[in-house]
């Protein structure tokens, strides 16, 4: 074969599990389009640099290009994956000799693979940030769809998951929503930090030829070169910030994947899930679990393992390319394969989930959802906030000693008996109490009630395009 001199040393050719125990291919094949951009750019700053000439060129770009058809339409069965050859790169640059010969041994003229992968590599994290931002924004349209049929039921907001304030629907719904789009600024950060082009960094030292890295870094649109071809050949912060990212949407999808399960249950019975994101018990007839918000919650495991992986597998990198950054993709990509699919499946149980409106009225009474609205009022009233804090405070305790349940049950004389000598609670403080009357209450920006619900979900369909 004409690519004998890209075969792995004479160890591993003699020993077949040394030689699947150093190949990458199984992993990296996906990066072959990303592979052949670079190498076109590089085989066009050599043209530019007279290191080959117009011919040579030609034949390169036809080879390239004739290459990633070929494994587009042929994939796994494409015949030069050669696992002997190791990882993507020697496998299309193998074909490209055996299809233009010396033309094509020029292709890797300045330049390493270690420079070539943390190139692709970019390229990469470039485009899965690009597709991951249009599934950030899949999910939220499904948030905020499902928040203008439903958002303006009133429901118990908790915190220590007891009952704390009446908050609507909606007001829950879009606080999903801001995290999701948080992971999706997270995204565009790293990329952002990470935007430098290591091609010309060559193998550790950078190279002796009249290599132009600024050419490189204008056709392939990835910033400026890097500035130390050290730092820029031994270093995976851009997989390594990915994954970060991609724990942190596995994170809140997990977080928000518990809180439905709970809402799911009969206990709360405040969302029903559409059947086919629910199952079947073998044994119990009746069920219907969730086990794909389960599953949600589980698989966020995996994805922050792979981040630990590949923060401990780099911590003793020397400054210098090492063998064990291959193993980057390997975590990197299964992270990233998990999160497509969690973030899919989370749109689609939004998209098709219910709240129940009736249910959650049920129990809105219960736990005094409105006590601290009531001692809001009695700040309007003059009364110090630390003292309305106590004076309701009592009050709760009078209604459960008296066993009324509810503080708009109390008659103004008690509200004024608590209060002390002054008279200062009126008629109006019915006006405060029960949680439908508090929803319609809050005023600061971005509250959980229904004018920040309204307020949010204004401003969420102009960032979504829906109005
Ligand atoms: N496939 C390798 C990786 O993913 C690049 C190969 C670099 N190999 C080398 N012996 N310097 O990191």
């Amino acid at each position: 074969k004409p690519w004998e001199h890209a075969k792995a040393g004479e160890g591993s050719a003699a020993d077949p599990l040394a030689t699947r125990f150093v190949a990458s291919l199984d992993y990296d094949r996906r990066l072959y389009k990303h592979d052949i951009r670079g190498s076109l750019a590089h085989a066009r700053m050599l043209r530019h640099v007279d290191l080959i000439s117009d011919d040579e060129l030609k034949q390169i770009e036809q080879g390239l290009t004739d290459i990633e058809r070929e494994i587009t339409e042929q994939g796994d069965a494409w015949p030069g994956w050669d696992e002997s050859l190791e990882d993507v790169h020697m496998c299309v640059e193998a074909a490209l000799i055996a299809k233009v010969g010396d033309a094509g041994r020029k292709l890797h003229t300045g330049r390493s693979r270690n420079d070539q992968i943390a190139l692709d590599l970019l390229l990469w994290v470039e485009e899965a940030a690009d597709a991951l931002t249009a599934k950030f924004n899949t999910l939220n349209s499904a948030f905020v769809t499902l928040a203008e049929r439903d958002g303006r039921f009133v429901m118990p907001s908790y915190t220590h998951l007891q009952r704390a304030q009446p908050i609507v629907v909606g007001g829950e719904l879009l606080a999903w929503a801001s995290a999701f789009e948080r992971c999706n600024r997270r995204l565009r950060a790293l990329v952002n930090i990470n935007r430098r082009n290591p091609l010309g960094s060559g193998a550790i030292a950078g190279s002796s030829l009249p290599l132009d890295r600024e050419h490189t870094a204008a056709a392939l649109n990835v910033g400026p070169p890097s500035d130390n071809s050290l730092d820029a050949t031994a270093s995976r912060d851009a997989a390594i910030d990915l994954a970060y990212a991609l724990t942190m949407a596995s994170n809140t999808l997990s977080r928000w994947a518990e809180q439905w399960i709970l809402y799911c249950t009969t206990e709360f019975g405040f969302v029903t899930l559409d059947g086919r994101y629910t199952t079947g018990s073998s044994m119990m007839p009746q069920k219907q679990n969730p086990d794909m918000l389960e599953l949600l919650r589980g698989r966020s495991g995996g994805i922050t393992g792979q981040l630990v992986a590949l923060l401990t597998m780099t911590k003793g990198i020397t400054i210098g390319y090492n063998r064990d950054l291959q193993e980057d993709k390997r975590y990197l990509f299964a992270a990233y394969d998990s999160c497509c699919d969690c973030l899919d499946i989370a749109a689609g149980i939004v998209a098709t989930a219910k709240f129940n409106e009736k249910a959650i009225a049920a129990g809105l009474n219960r736990g005094y959802l409105d006590a601290t609205s009531l001692a809001d009022y009695l700040v309007t009233k003059g009364v110090p906030f630390r003292t309305a804090h106590q004076v309701v405070g009592k009050l709760v305790q009078t209604c459960e000693a008296q066993g009324l349940g509810q503080l708009a049950k109390l008659s103004l004389e008690q509200f004024n008996d608590a209060c002390g000598e002054r008279t200062v609670v009126d008629q109006d403080v019915y006006q405060w109490l029960g949680a439908a009357n508090v929803v319609k209450r809050y005023r600061s920006s971005g509250n959980g009630g229904l004018s920040g619900f309204e307020q949010q979900l204004k401003q969420w369909k102009q960032r979504l395009g829906q109005d």
